[in-house]
């Protein structure tokens, strides 16, 4: 696809089939995550986890879920919310309408951990943002559906009781900062206008 086609096509997926990802499909995701751009070329710093398990998504996703169940509950209190209408809170697109599918059911979820850092601090974030990015183009190439997951890491940081994570064995002094959520999207990939005034620019 040519590049403006496949920014076109780009978007936030949240809703999936339950049909796995072909293996082709997955090794194509993974060689565009190799294949993105990393900070002094530190590629040794930065692991992935690919997880099709659904009992871990599962666990994974407790923090998530009580999050949103508190939000609801927060909202039901200050009145905002009626009983009636708490089984359809999708307001906040980065919170799940359905709030025990904080992976909106993605079949596959790609997460990327990073060396802790103390030689060059925040350099991080922006290499696994680059990881992502590379994988979310990659998937709207090939007609799959992904969206970027941080809230759910955020989620089991704020409730260490529901860190989950450990699940996932991540290498020693590497930490989760973002991950992809992947499958086969409900509906196919729309293509949207682009837009060049989102971003405030100044021109000097
Ligand atoms: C760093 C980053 C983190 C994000 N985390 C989430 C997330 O946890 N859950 C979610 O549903 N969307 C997440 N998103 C998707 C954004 O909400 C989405 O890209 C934005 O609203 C623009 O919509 P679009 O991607 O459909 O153009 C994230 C995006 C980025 C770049």
């Amino acid at each position: 696809m040519n590049y403006l086609e496949l920014l076109k096509s780009r978007a936030s997926t949240r809703k999936f089939t339950e049909k796995q990802i072909t293996e082709k499909e997955l090794s194509d995701i993974l060689l565009a995550a190799n294949s993105a751009p990393v900070g002094s070329n530190l590629y040794k710093d930065i692991h992935l986890t690919v997880v099709q398990n659904k009992e871990i998504l599962n666990k994974l996703s407790e923090a998530a879920v009580k999050r949103s169940e508190d939000k609801k509950r927060m909202k039901q209190i200050s009145g905002d919310v009626k009983l009636d209408d708490m089984s359809d809170m999708s307001t906040d697109i980065e919170t799940p309408a359905k709030p025990h599918s904080p992976f909106y059911s993605a079949p596959t979820v790609i997460f990327v951990s990073h060396r802790n850092q103390d030689v060059q601090p925040g350099i991080e974030f922006s290499n696994v943002a680059c990881i992502v990015l590379s994988m979310h183009l990659a998937a709207t190439d090939l007609g799959l559906g992904s969206v970027f997951m941080w809230h759910i890491l955020e989620s089991m940081r704020e409730i260490p009781e529901l860190d989950n994570s450990y699940l996932l064995n991540f290498p020693e002094g590497f930490s989760p900062l973002l991950g992809i959520a992947l499958g086969y999207p409900e509906k196919p990939l729309k293509t949207r206008e682009l837009r060049a005034d989102k971003i405030k620019t100044d021109y000097m």
